[in-house]
């Protein structure tokens, strides 16, 4: 029989059915699927395949001493995200950003880069921070050089750019962030938030696609918070991803566009802020308190949802 299926099919492939496929399927294939290859394709490479720059898969790392400070975390880094990163302290949101930008090794698990898993030579360390820059939560940890200049410039330099190039990106850098006018001030004297911001204008400088920013708010008064955050915003607006660790809920819940919730050393939940920070069980598990705007909608019988719903929402009952 199956001498016999051959030959009859592939007679009825050849005749028959070529006909019909050649006619049906390039048609089909022309409009019909060549549209649906071409959305979904695209769809794909925007939203599913480019859309994680930076990934965590189950890392986990335990310092000297036996402190196993992330269990197996995982967590994906949408591209062009303002993504939070929320936990008590201790929860191991710093030993999280020392992965994501290769301070750290896991001792289980990867760390994926733009899709590709991250190698930990020379010359691939320097090739990701350049792409992935770290904000340190105290710039007493991350200056180094005598001059403001100095400092910003290492990034660059290190990358091997010319000197008028490097002059450039640090004139850019320190711009960026309001300071040009400290660019030959001795580091040693400056401010805590004139500190913070050159340690912010040095990973501008390498022109990062994504920068983790430990504790940013942390220790700014008002008018610096907003300083700062008026740089990171047009950052963001440019395209730059911003991941940044906080315990400031409120602050998460109304800046961010994700949040990813971290206890015990590991990511219990990551999404937008209106349904991840509405979850009053998972933020209990966290040791984390609800957002105000989600307890005043609550107090106000308005549903859950984004800061901005809630404001509408509230809005709307005072006109009436
Ligand atoms: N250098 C270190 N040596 C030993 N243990 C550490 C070190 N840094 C952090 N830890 C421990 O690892 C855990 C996670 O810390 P960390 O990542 O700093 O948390 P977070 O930034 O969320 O406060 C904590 O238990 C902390 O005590
Ligand atoms: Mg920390």
């Amino acid at each position: 029989m199956s001498e016999a299926i051959l030959e009859g099919m592939s007679e009825a492939i050849l005749e028959g059915m070529s006909e019909a496929i050649l006619e049906g399927m390039s048609e089909a294939i022309l409009e019909g699927m060549s549209e649906a290859i071409l959305e979904g394709v695209s769809e794909a490479i925007l939203e599913g395949v480019s859309e994680a720059v930076l990934a965590a898969e189950e890392i986990c790392h335990t310092y000297p001493g036996g402190v196993l400070a992330l269990a197996g975390l995982s967590l994906t880094v949408p591209r062009g995200c303002r993504l939070a990163v929320l936990g008590a302290n201790g929860c191991g949101k710093t030993t999280l950003f020392l992965h994501l930008n290769g301070s750290l090794q896991p001792g289980r698990g990867r760390i994926v880069v733009g899709g590709v898993p991250a190698a930990y030579d020379r010359a691939a360390l320097t090739a990701w921070r350049g792409r992935v820059g770290l904000v340190l939560q105290d710039p007493d940890d991350q200056l180094f050089a005598a001059t403001v200049a100095e400092d910003v410039s290492f990034g660059p330099l290190n990358l091997g750019l010319s000197v008028a190039e490097v002059r450039a990106r640090v004139a850019e850098a320190l711009a960026m962030v309001g300071i040009e006018a400290l660019a030959a001030r001795p580091t040693h004297m400056l401010s805590y938030g004139q500190k913070r911001r050159v340690t912010l204008a040095g990973v501008l400088a390498m022109r990062p696609e994504v920068i983790l920013l430990d504790e940013p708010t942390a220790g700014l008064d008002a008018q610096g918070a907003e300083l700062l955050l008026a740089s990171l915003e047009a950052l963001n607006a440019g395209g730059t991803t911003l991941v940044f660790s906080t315990h400031d809920i409120d602050f998460a819940y109304g800046w961010a566009d994700r949040v990813a919730v971290l206890a015990g050393g590991r990511c219990l939940r990551e999404g937008p802020p209106g349904e991840v920070l509405a979850n009053s069980g998972l933020l209990a598990q966290a040791g984390l308190r609800r957002p105000l705007m989600v307890e005043i909608a609550e107090a106000a019988g308005l549903p859950h949802g984004g800061r901005d719903e809630i404001l509408a929402g509230l809005a709307d009952r005072a006109r009436r």
